[in-house]
């Protein structure tokens, strides 16, 4: 809901207040963010900002005012929310609010995905125009709010009003002043193999903190999800706001705290080799940016977020459907298959319960080494005789569904494409194209090559029965032709993606970027799930879907079962750990089932089964993290129906220690004056003892030790 009274604009979601106000000199500033209040009158602020810094005129320096979209250059001396270059080439600017309107539904991002409206979520819109009438610049900034939830969804639009061209230096999509100077910021830092770690700094005065990532994706380096917590914040208690930008491309989150003691947030596009210009007229959209409040600590916050990803984001019709259990033949063959084993695999697989088979890279062109032929999708028939329409249907025939990889935004040097069309591949003039794993970026901010793709791999999709397809990008963009060239890539991808998902409604797309560098709300809007990680070592995994968590929901994380010892990290883990941490998301397997043992293969038909009577619960439950692999010995997390009536607990001692008594683990989120029963034990327990009490897990005497309980109301 969206309450203007006079000068005071309230929005107000579930338990949530975001309010601001306009003052006598029209500028928009924000006056608070968090636990919902009732009522708020502007004459009420005037007084308490009177009394602080005296609020008279614009003769009083912007410097010391918290404000929604702040300008440099008059008198705010702070990082700016905007930077444009007018025609006198400066960047002054101050914006004045014009009008304000509140709209039903949601805000609309030009190009780009944003949260969509949803028949059981209502949400309204609050637009405010402001100008900047000396350099005729107009912004829109637009708030979405719902009713449902304790976000607020941001974002900008500006608009060049003058007869000249302007240059956009920096347009962030939410700028915040947060009277504090005491928070952390909590930030998922990494890298190939070891993505979304969590870090957590304190946030002092004069120190600037930047989340950034500027390598062409949203990177496994840096997410763009960042957390602002009070100093008393963990996973079940204190202040805690997110910071989600829905992009795939370079982004920044700006964290400071200035001299009287506010802290400034601001999150949007990277402006790190940004530029854009504007002809007179012309307008640009910024992303959008979803923040949310919590007072419980991070648990809640990702709770929130998973609820308002799933059903107001992610809008492929599989969202809402449990995912074919599938076998990617990856870490299998790699590269070295032939129609037979592959076949002989997917036998395997179906005995075992499997009910979809991936076929990963090296079916295309000559494609045997990772040195050639991306960019030519078309079979590689000296590999794959029946086409890949034929091996499709032989998949079919053995009774399971059929997906398939691609890296469509790429081009190898060594590849029909790229002799056809040398200038399609990213290069800059003069300078030989950045290679990194043997291949180049296709250009997608030109529309003849966004093109190409979508209908080279509709192509395929139209012509064979590919229910599934793993989108990959497997490598970063240095080499960019222009400033803010970026942004245009990020654009033409998410035009591929939106002809590609809405040509083909019924695949079931999963995102992927050498493992989880694309790990990223923008995706998720297309692609329902994501391959959180080539490090499939089950331990690795603890932290990497325990940090992905934080943000995105349990049903997006693509975790599989591979082979023990684990390709990435040589660790040894039994089939069941592996198991068990591959519950906690989309599941499947991605090893040579053909190589198990019979005891192993039984083992296997017993988690497929497993998995079937979980799935529902992992994708529409309530997800609760208990103890965490980045600060004790232990990882444990809990889902939990909406109507509380099925649990799921996962546990795991890291090592093993000689005489320790194992930690307790406290289950929340259930009914107090229920009684819950083990499926495995049959033993009987009240809610409120598994909550308050707690349970202590017997782990098996070895490394690596894990637990799946389930429990059930009675
Ligand atoms: C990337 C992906 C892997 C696999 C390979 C194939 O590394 O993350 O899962 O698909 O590419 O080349």
């Amino acid at each position: 809901m969206i309450i203007k009274n006079n000068n005071t604009i309230h929005l107000q979601g579930r338990d949530v207040s975001y309010i601001m106000f306009v003052n006598e000199t029209g500028d928009l500033l924000h006056f608070y963010f968090g636990k919902k209040i009732a009522d708020c009158d502007y004459y009420q602020m005037k007084d308490e900002w009177n009394e602080i810094w005296g609020f008279v005129s614009n003769q009083i320096a912007l410097d010391v005012y918290p404000q929604e979209y702040p300008a440099y250059g008059y008198s705010d001396l702070r990082n700016p929310a905007y930077q444009v270059v007018n025609k006198h080439g400066n960047a002054v600017s101050r914006l004045i609010v014009k009008e304000i309107e509140i709209l039903k539904g949601v805000a609309h991002v030009e190009g780009m995905p944003e949260l969509i409206d949803n028949e059981n979520t209502s949400a309204e819109t609050l637009k405010v125009t402001l100008v900047d009438e000396i350099i005729d610049l107009k912004t829109e900034l637009y708030y979405t709010v719902f009713d449902e939830y304790n976000v607020i969804a941001r974002s900008a639009v500006i608009i060049n009003g003058a007869d000249k061209e302007v240059e956009i230096l920096s347009a962030y999509s939410t700028s915040i002043d947060f009277p504090m100077d005491d928070y952390d910021i909590v930030h998922f830092a990494g890298a190939w193999g070891r993505e979304r770690d969590m870090h957590r700094t304190s946030l002092t005065m004069g120190m600037k903190a930047e989340i950034e990532n500027a390598r062409g994706g949203s990177g496994s380096q840096l997410n763009p999800f960042v957390m602002i917590a009070s100093k008393d914040a963990d996973e079940f208690r204190g202040d805690v706001y997110g910071f989600s930008l829905i992009y795939s491309g370079n982004h920044s989150t700006v964290a400071k705290v200035d001299q009287f003691g506010f802290l400034r947030v601001q999150q949007g596009i990277n402006p790190h080799q940004f530029s854009w210009k504007l002809k007179p007229g012309e307008v640009f959209y910024t992303p959008q940016s979803v923040m949310c409040y919590s007072e419980e600590g991070f648990g809640a916050l990702s709770r929130e977020y998973h609820d308002v990803y799933r059903n107001n984001l992610m809008r492929s019709t599989w969202t809402h459907r449990n995912r074919p259990i599938l076998i990617n033949n990856w870490e299998g063959t790699y590269f070295d298959f032939t129609e037979e084993k592959l076949l002989e695999m997917a036998k395997r697989a179906k005995e075992a319960g499997i009910e979809l088979f991936v076929l990963d890279d090296g079916w295309f062109g000559k494609r045997d080494h990772d040195r050639c032929s991306l960019g030519d999708w078309t079979v590689y028939k000296d590999k794959l005789p029946s086409g890949i329409d034929g091996l499709a249907k032989k998949i079919n025939d053995i009774g399971l569904k059929f997906g398939l990889w691609f890296e469509p935004e790429m081009v190898s040097r060594d590849s029909e494409l790229y002799r056809a069309h040398p200038d399609w591949a990213i290069a800059v003039p003069d300078r030989i194209p950045v290679e990194s794993r043997h291949q180049y970026v296709l250009d997608l901010s030109k529309d003849e090559v966004c093109e190409y793709v979508i209908k080279a791999v509709s192509n395929i999709l139209s012509t064979a029965n590919v229910e599934y397809v793993k989108w990959d990008m497997n490598r970063q963009i240095t080499d960019m032709p222009e400033l803010g060239y970026n942004h245009k890539y990020t654009l033409g991808y998410y035009k591929v993606m939106s002809a590609i998902t809405e040509g083909f409604p019924n695949v079931l797309f999963e995102g992927c970027s050498s493992g989880g560098a694309r790990f990223d709300s923008g995706v998720l809007a297309y692609m329902p799930q994501i391959w959180t990680s080539d490090n499939s070592d089950a331990i690795a995994r603890l932290k990497i879907q325990y940090g992905t968590s934080m943000c995105y929901p349990v049903m997006s994380i693509s975790s599989h079962v591979t082979a023990s010892p684990n390709h990435q990290n040589g660790r040894i883990t039994t089939l069941k750990t592996r198991a068990d941490v591959a519950h906690m998301g989309t599941f499947g397997y991605e090893l040579d089932i053909t190589k198990m043992s019979d005891a192993e293969f039984e083992e296997v038909k017993a988690q497929v089964a497993l998995e079937k009577e979980l799935q529902t619960l992992v994708r529409t439950g309530d997800l609760y993290r208990l103890l965490s692999p980045f600060e004790t010995n232990y990882c444990s997390w809990e889902i939990v129906s909406k109507d509380k009536r099925q649990v799921m607990l996962f546990a795991c001692k890291v090592l093993a220690v000689a005489q320790s008594k194992n930690k307790l683990i406290k289950l929340q989120g259930l009914n107090p004056d229920a009684k819950y029963k083990n499926l495995a034990t049959g033993k009987v327990y009240g809610g409120d003892m598994l909550m308050y009490k707690g349970i202590r897990i017997n782990y098996k005497m070895e490394d690596f030790a894990t637990e799946l309980i389930r429990f059930e109301e009675v």
